[in-house]
């Protein structure tokens, strides 16, 4: 008689009582593994501080003159730049003129279980740009499209203050759906959500324990 509503009750006190226990698909291809970054918190923190030590966060200007509220920053073999001629992946920072502070093991571990988690296993990603958000700034939708090979996923980790991430479809005009993403929470795109519009609202004010009035953001990608 009750055997029947036996996942179903698993399933609703998982997704109450572990917190790396969601799993929430966004469109065929993209998921939320809410909390999935949560037992290492610290430690991503921490490796953002050395290599922010190397590579400062810095407003970047559009190809159109746009200075980006967003701050960013990256570690990899490649790293994710915009200036006045191109969006393009550089080796080195264009800040220091030396390659961009290698990848800290655990952003490869993370990207690589959150991967296989959302069904990419394999992932070996060798560029991750951080972004860093303060009250007030926004990334508008946009399609990450400049990796050479759109075979591999996009990982995408919160830490920090709250935001409402949109996520549309591959057309500029696909409807965007909006999701909190909280500390700790990874989304992973890829396959036939790969090349979906997303972007950032502007984030609202706070004050979070471990990061301050901040969000960051990691973006694991392929891009060679
Ligand atoms: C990005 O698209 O580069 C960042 C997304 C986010 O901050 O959640
Ligand atoms: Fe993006």
């Amino acid at each position: 008689m009750f055997r029947p509503m036996m996942p179903y009750i698993w399933v609703t006190m998982q997704s109450l009582f572990d917190p790396d226990g969601g799993m929430e698909a966004l469109a065929p291809g993209a998921v939320l593994l809410r909390g999935q970054a949560l037992a290492i918190d610290a430690e991503l923190l921490a490796a953002i501080d050395a290599v922010v030590a190397k590579a400062p966060f810095r407003h970047m200007v559009t190809p159109g003159g746009f200075e980006m509220s967003v701050a960013m920053t990256n570690c990899g073999a490649a790293g994710w730049i915009t200036d006045r001629k191109s969006y393009r992946y550089t080796t080195d920072d264009p800040e220091s003129g030396r390659p961009w502070p290698a990848m800290p093991p655990v952003f490869r571990k993370l990207a690589d279980a959150a991967a296989a988690k959302a069904g990419f296993p394999g992932f070996v990603p060798d560029a991750c740009l951080i972004n860093r958000y303060e009250p007030g700034t926004r990334l508008s939708p946009h399609q990450d499209r400049d990796e050479a090979d759109f075979g591999h996923p996009i990982v995408s980790v919160s830490l920090g203050l709250p935001a409402t991430f949109q996520f549309g479809g591959p057309r500029r005009a696909d409807p965007l759906k909006k999701v909190a993403l909280c500390h700790g929470d990874v989304v992973v795109w890829g396959g036939p959500a790969r090349l979906a519009h997303h972007g950032v609202l502007t984030l609202k004010s706070g004050e979070h324990p471990m990061t301050g009035r901040r969000r960051f953001n990691l973006t694991l990608r392929k891009a060679l």
